[in-house]
């Protein structure tokens, strides 16, 4: 057998297994997505300016996530999978680290209940705009 074909048996698909390893390892892989902010209502404008000043440290500006918090705008949080009422216990109890591993989100108590709603009309709106439903 020729050395080439013999590099191509071994040392090829060990490359593969290892580079797979290591990209399906990482949980947060989908962290810093790239989204498009489309033309929001007043509600969700207001809910943008909230959630950039208290949410944005872990969750990235616009919710597009940091190392420290996932991307709101992400098919996991799809209203189907995670509806309004998962956002207001999330601000008022926090999260236990289930999705992701990034640990848990501490309970928000600076953010006004009254604020919450544009809060989630942001989510919803950007979501929309990103093909998420
Ligand atoms: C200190 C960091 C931090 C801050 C600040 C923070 N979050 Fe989170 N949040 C997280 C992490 C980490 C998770 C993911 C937990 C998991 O699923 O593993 C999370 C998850 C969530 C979820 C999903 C809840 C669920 O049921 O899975 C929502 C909704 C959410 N955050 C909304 C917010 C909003 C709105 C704010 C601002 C008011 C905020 N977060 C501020 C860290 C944070």
């Amino acid at each position: 057998m020729s050395r080439l074909a013999l590099f191509g048996i071994t040392v090829v698909p060990f490359v593969f297994i290892l580079v797979f390893w290591v990209v399906g390892s990482d949980k947060n892989k989908d962290s810093f997505v790239d989204i498009k902010v489309p033309e929001l209502s007043d509600a969700a404008r207001h809910g943008r300016t909230v959630l950039n000043g208290t949410c944005a440290a872990c969750h990235g500006k616009d919710a597009s996530g940091t190392d420290k918090g996932p991307p709101l705008i992400h098919p996991v949080y799809r209203p189907s999978h995670h509806a309004d009422g998962a956002i207001h216990l999330a601000i008022a109890n926090g999260v236990r680290q289930h999705h992701w591993n990034y640990g848990a989100m501490p309970p928000q108590p600076d953010i006004d209940k009254a604020d919450i709603p544009a809060i989630i009309a942001f989510i919803r709106e950007v979501q929309r705009a990103n093909r998420i439903k």
